[in-house]
């Protein structure tokens, strides 16, 4: 069963700041490039193509391990942001010890996405988010901040929990719709899988497609396939792979800014 809040941005970034303060990736486990998700990598889609020497966010940084990953692929400059003081001391720590000798040093923001937080304008080659984006409390204004911090013609990816995943439970080994695709309102997140509290909105595919249009960007590529192969590799018995045999679980949209 999940409770319904209305939405009041000030107790959600608490709640959710709280749980990532506290518990971190403990149950939630990190999603990181290469990953986009469960079944989707960058290794096979190749979205972000060569980033060496561009200018590249992360938005929700979590604990710096895609940095490290663009860190090494020779991106110029890593900044990140992230709501959660804990986790920026993670990624920090994590850059410190990783990226640092290449003469790279990461510039790490402790804010919401939704506020502005001194990061430049019209600056970044790209920026990105894996698994962060859906934590917003106000998708179009966050689009719109990230437009603003690309330049012209350059690129936002972003992965997210494909809205089907998050409306269909397995009952007496079949799928069924626990709640509507169409329901929007802020929920807590099921107490027994997060062991702790966290608070979510699970909006329609149209609401993203939507918002980029509205921020001036021009949608690529969208990838909501599972990856056969690293469905082998996870496992038949797995019941997240099930699930991914069945439907996305997963989405990335890679976005120009026009
Ligand atoms: C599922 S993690 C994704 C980060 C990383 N890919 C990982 O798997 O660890 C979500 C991250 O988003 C951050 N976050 C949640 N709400 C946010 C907000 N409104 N603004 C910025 N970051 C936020 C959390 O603190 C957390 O580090």
């Amino acid at each position: 069963m999940t409770e319904v809040i209305a939405i009041n941005t000030d107790k959600i970034h608490h709640i959710n700041r709280s749980y990532w303060d506290t518990r971190g990736n403990e149950f939630l486990g990190a999603i990181v490039l290469p990953l986009y998700g469960a079944f989707v990598s960058e290794a096979k889609y190749r979205l972000f193509g060569d980033v060496s020497g561009t200018k590249v966010l992360e938005i929700g940084c979590g604990n710096g391990q895609s940095l490290q990953y663009q860190g090494e692929r020779q991106a110029a400059e890593l900044w990140g942001i992230d709501l959660s003081a804990q986790q920026i001391e993670k990624a920090r720590q994590h850059l410190a010890e990783r990226v640092a000798e290449r003469g790279i040093s990461a510039r790490l923001i402790c804010s919401p996405m939704e506020e502005e937080c001194g990061i430049p304008k019209e600056y970044f080659d790209y920026v990105y988010s894996i698994y962060a984006i859906g934590w917003t409390t106000d998708l179009e204004g966050t689009f719109s901040r990230i437009a603003s911090y690309l330049k012209k013609d350059c690129i936002f990816i972003f992965s997210w929990s494909h809205p089907i995943h998050r409306c269909v439970i397995e009952e007496n080994g079949k799928f069924v719709f626990s709640k509507s695709y169409f329901d929007e309102s802020w929920c807590a997140v099921a107490p027994e899988f997060i062991q702790g509290e966290l608070t979510l909105s699970d909006r329609k595919m149209s609401a993203y497609i939507n918002a980029l249009a509205k921020a001036g960007f021009a949608i690529e590529q969208m990838v909501e396939e599972t990856d056969e192969e690293i469905m082998r590799l996870q496992g038949e018995d797995n019941d997240l792979t099930q699930r991914a045999k069945m439907f996305p679980v997963t989405f990335v949209i890679k976005a120009r800014k026009l």
